[in-house]
């Protein structure tokens, strides 16, 4: 797809993945605009990237996110880009009864919430040329971490659901793609880090970007980055000794 010329909203721009997407398609000539809960990080962006649009936006809230899809329509109506990017993921004991207050906010943000917006960005997208819905998922879709059953269960269910949107869209010409990265070094987990500067020993976020870019730019409706394309590949053949491996940080 054309990389250059969009206006791209990206869920989830204030660190890691969707910064880095947000730095790299504004360096192509894009307009960005990125979305996420911490205000002081928003203006530390806004400062130090012109151009860049932010919005203070919670998407585990559903009348926020109906609110974003507004906003968007009155004030950046040429929008032909969603990157469903925000997410969260926890360690969770099934042994115990589960604490469905910590855990429904991490299916909301990981699996309804990019429904959701995706259902509220497709009259405005499918105004514009070019239209793209960008669904981040991970090589965890297609094998879980057993430490982490939710997050990759949502996942899972974001990849199935991705086949179907695409399958949908395609007849009123809204191309969908889904963004599946290896383990890339961001703050994704760092609340169970007790020292936040520690790498969980994942690809530096550069070349997580550029692999991903170099399939946007070429159409690879399922982008597999890294060790996902393995994943996906061998999925539950190797959920064993990938598990009996894992120790996490
Ligand atoms: N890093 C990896 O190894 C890896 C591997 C596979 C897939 N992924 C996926 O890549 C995506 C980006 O993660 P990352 O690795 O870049 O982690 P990250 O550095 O922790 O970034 C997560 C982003 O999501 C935003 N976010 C979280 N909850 C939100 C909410 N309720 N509303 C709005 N924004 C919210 C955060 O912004 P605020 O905190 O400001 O709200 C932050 O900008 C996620 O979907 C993740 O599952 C990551």
């Amino acid at each position: 797809m054309n990389i250059k010329g969009n206006t791209i909203l990206i869920t989830g721009g204030t660190s890691g993945i969707g910064l880095a997407f947000a730095e790299e398609f504004i360096k192509e000539g894009n307009q960005v605009i990125i979305t996420g809960r911490r205000a002081d990080r928003l203006e530390e962006i806004s400062k130090r990237l012109p151009g860049i649009i932010t919005k203070l936006s919670d998407v585990v809230d559903a009348a926020q996110r109906t609110e974003l899809a507004d906003w968007v329509k009155q004030n950046h109506p040429e929008t032909n880009i969603l990157i469903n990017n925000a997410g969260v993921q926890l360690v969770v004991d099934l042994k115990t009864p589960l604490d469905l207050d910590r855990i429904a906010p991490e299916i909301e943000t990981n699996f309804i919430a990019p429904v959701h917006l995706g259902s509220l960005f497709v009259p405005i997208l499918g105004e514009n040329a070019n239209a793209t819905i960008m669904n981040v998922t991970s090589g965890l879709a297609f094998v879980p971490i057993a430490l982490m059953p939710i997050y990759c269960a949502t996942k899972a269910a974001m990849h199935s659901f991705t086949l179907s949107l695409r399958y949908q869209l395609k007849d009123i010409g809204i191309k969908v793609f889904e963004i599946a990265p290896p383990s890339v070094d961001t703050e994704l987990g760092h609340d169970r880090r007790a020292d936040k500067s520690q790498s969980h020993g994942g690809i530096p976020v550069s070349e997580f970007i550029a692999g991903a870019m170099d399939a946007i730019r070429n159409d690879v409706y399922e982008a597999t980055v890294g060790m996902s394309a393995g994943l996906r590949e061998k999925r539950e053949a190797v959920f064993e000794s990938m598990n009996d491996r894992i120790k996490l940080i």
